[in-house]
């Protein structure tokens, strides 16, 4: 053969194989683990290192994603788009991002993660679900299923694909500045509502024994959180030590995470607390013997924001010795989230120094391929804007408002039996409206809206209220404002009754920690000067039961709303009773806070209303009947269901 004719015959070869060349992981009708293997086996430290990188949206920018490989992208509470927080400028910013990431050698897609924890909290116009707190008191997990299934599509309409919910915290302490952020004090009630993960991510056809289960773009990746035991500190100190036996940290706060991996959810994050006294982001007992062995989960463990850092005390004391003590923990992913350079260089020297092995790095790689792979990351990378219409729809409003009706919890009607204040009337002639939560949309929504920590007034688009009751009565009722009335102001109006909205202020994580639990923003001399001169319906707005009982004799009616969100309209359709009461207390209401932590089912139990409780007004839409309180909490008494969950746990 003459040299000529050999170089063509190699360029055929060539062409050939360049043509034919096939990218086994790239091809979807493969299996999903099939897939993860071939694109473990192409990658480099760099890229792999890459993967289990999570930066903030705010130093994404100078194609940092597409130079470092990073394998995730967040925004924090309140971290929105540049160009605005509007549907289409958070669209651009996925796919911008997107786009760096499939530019890359293998063409690996990013994850775009954020709190979607009442709602797509962050986003302008979103529909604001009740929090969490509120959401309990309903004991529907079908309700709390269709809330993740809308969620999921307003996530969706923003490029996202991936949210940091549910947040399935037992909180035992109300001075906890995160217990809005629980569903109940209840393991039990805590653990039916994970049935929103179903709804965020879809139905997995069968058990999916620990396996991530995405059904398709219209759902997003979830992340129960934060594992485990974060509801359970000392005096409700938030980050702080969770004090327990093993069996008490299993029975009170793991098994809720039995039932969300069962239900195929994705990921989970790291608690910022320790156990014991033992940090839970470097703990490999609970991260890698028993959540990724014994429980079998096989989607990716994500740490908290800075929560390596946390690790020492100060924080990032020993930058080196969180990374090792993390990942050697067994964390797939870490939420840096802005000091990357530090993160990577200091990761790649642990395994190149050999104090983290390359068994560990294939491992943290895999599942998080593997979530990316079983959710079709790889094929619909892309934000698909046709799902703009869901943000904010007339559909997912009118389903927060069904859940704000369900959510409500009436624990006073009429301060002699037989003469109810509720339902009120809607063709009074005048009604005093009064507090400071009345007519605020920012304070009936509470933290993790629009911003981390939430904030006043009309931060989004919604219903107060105030707004609600005015749609509500009849066009002659002349109603009356007034969110700080002075002594002697009620009595001046000559008014049929008054309607008093007090609460606390917006806040998130460590802020919301308090050790008082009194009603704020004056929200007693609120309630003392109007209570004590005309008839009225106290509503309170709250995170977590408060100290009410001194003032409890001056109220003729009080209703918990806890955070409502949005849809301001969901309590007018039952105070006016166009639909009766049905929340039932998630959490025990106690007298004084030196009765704390006070849970249903402790030996010394003396509480205001105790866990359970919730009357009925008997309106034609009602089951009739008034309470029966103690049918639903014997039901709920731990007895019934700790021996069920001790033979589950036996048989892992
Ligand atoms: C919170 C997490 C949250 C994360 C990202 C942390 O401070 O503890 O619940 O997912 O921030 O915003
Ligand atoms: C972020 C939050 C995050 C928190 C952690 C804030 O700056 O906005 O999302 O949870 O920091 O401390």
């Amino acid at each position: 053969m003459g040299k000529g004719s050999c170089v063509t015959l190699l360029l055929f070869i060539g062409l050939v194989s360049s043509v034919y060349s096939y990218d086994l992981y790239k091809d979807p009708s493969q299996d999903v683990e099939a897939r993860v293997q071939d694109l473990l086996s192409r990658m480099t430290l760099a890229e792999k290192v890459g993967q289990m990188t999570q930066i903030e949206r705010g130093v994404s920018n100078n194609s940092v994603v597409k130079d470092l490989f990073i394998g995730s992208v967040l925004s924090g509470g309140g971290s929105v788009p540049d160009a605005g927080n509007t549907a289409e400028a958070w669209q651009d910013l996925v796919d911008r991002l997107q786009n760096d990431a499939l530019s890359t050698r293998l063409g690996i897609p990013m994850i775009y993660g954020i709190d979607a924890v009442h709602g797509h909290n962050n986003v302008f116009g979103a529909t604001i679900f009740p929090h969490n707190v509120g959401l309990g008191c309903t004991r529907d997990p079908d309700l709390v299923k269709r809330i993740g299934v809308a969620t999921a599509l307003e996530v969706r309409a923003t490029g996202i694909p991936y949210v940091f919910a549910p947040c399935i915290a037992t909180c035992r302490d109300p001075r906890w500045g995160r217990c809005y952020e629980s569903y109940s004090e209840s393991t039990e009630v805590v653990t039916s509502l994970t049935d929103i993960i179903l709804g965020l991510q879809g139905e997995p056809a069968n058990k999916t024994a620990g396996f991530p289960f995405v059904a398709d773009s219209s759902k997003v990746a979830a992340c129960a959180k934060h594992f485990v035991g974060d509801g359970g500190t000392t005096n409700g100190i938030n980050e702080n030590n969770t004090v327990i036996d093993y069996k008490g940290l299993v029975d009170i706060h793991m098994a809720p995470y039995f039932d969300s991996i069962a239900k195929g959810v994705s990921t989970v994050m790291i608690s910022y607390t320790s156990w014991n006294g033992m940090k839970m982001h470097a703990n490999k007992f609970l991260v890698t013997q028993v959540l990724k062995y014994n429980l079998k989960f096989k989607g990716f463990v994500i740490s908290d924001w800075e929560g390596i850092d946390r690790i020492t005390s100060p924080a990032g004391a020993n930058y080196t010795f969180s990374i090792e003590s993390s990942i050697n923990a067994g964390l797939d992913m870490i939420m840096v989230p802005n000091n990357y350079p530090q993160f990577i260089n200091g990761l790649t020297d642990l395994v190149k120094g050999g104090y983290i092995n390359m068994h560990r790095i294939d491992d943290a790689v895999t599942r998080i391929l593997r979530v990316k792979f079983a959710m079709g990351l790889f094929e619909k990378p892309l934000a698909d804007r046709s799902y703009s219409k869901h943000l904010g729809s007339e559909e997912h409003r009118s389903l927060a408002r069904e859940a704000v009706r369900k959510s409500l919890v009436l624990l006073k009607n009429g301060k002699e039996a037989g003469k109810p204040l509720l339902p009120l009337s809607k063709t009074a002639a005048k009604i005093i409206v009064a507090g400071s939560h009345a007519n605020d949309l920012g304070r009936q929504c509470g933290g993790w809206t629009i911003t981390w920590q939430g904030g006043n007034g009309t931060t989004t688009k919604g219903t107060t209220i105030l707004d609600a009751i005015k749609g509500a009565v009849s066009p002659t009722t002349q109603i009356v404002y007034e969110p700080y009335p002075q002594p002697g102001f009620a009595q001046s109006q000559g008014a049929d009754f008054a309607i008093v909205v007090v609460g606390e202020p917006p806040y998130a994580e460590t802020f919301g920690d308090n050790l008082n639990l009194t009603i704020p923003e004056a929200g007693i001399p609120t309630i003392q000067n109007v209570c004590g001169e005309v008839r009225c319906l106290v509503i309170l707005v709250s995170g977590r039961p408060l100290v009410v009982e001194p003032y409890l004799p001056v109220m003729d009616a009080f209703v918990a709303a806890w955070l409502p969100g949005s849809e301001g309209a969901g309590v007018s359709d039952v105070i006016f009773g166009d639909y009766d009461f049905v929340g039932t207390l998630a959490r025990t209401w106690f007298k004084s806070v030196d009765q704390l932590p006070m849970n249903v089912g402790d030996e010394k139990y003396d509480p205001l209303f105790p866990f359970g409780y919730g009357l009925k007004m008997g309106t034609p839409n009602s089951s009739g009947g008034s309470i029966n309180f103690m049918r639903r909490w014997r039901l709920l008494d731990i007895s019934c269901w700790a021996v069920p969950l001790i033979i589950h746990m036996l048989k892992l």
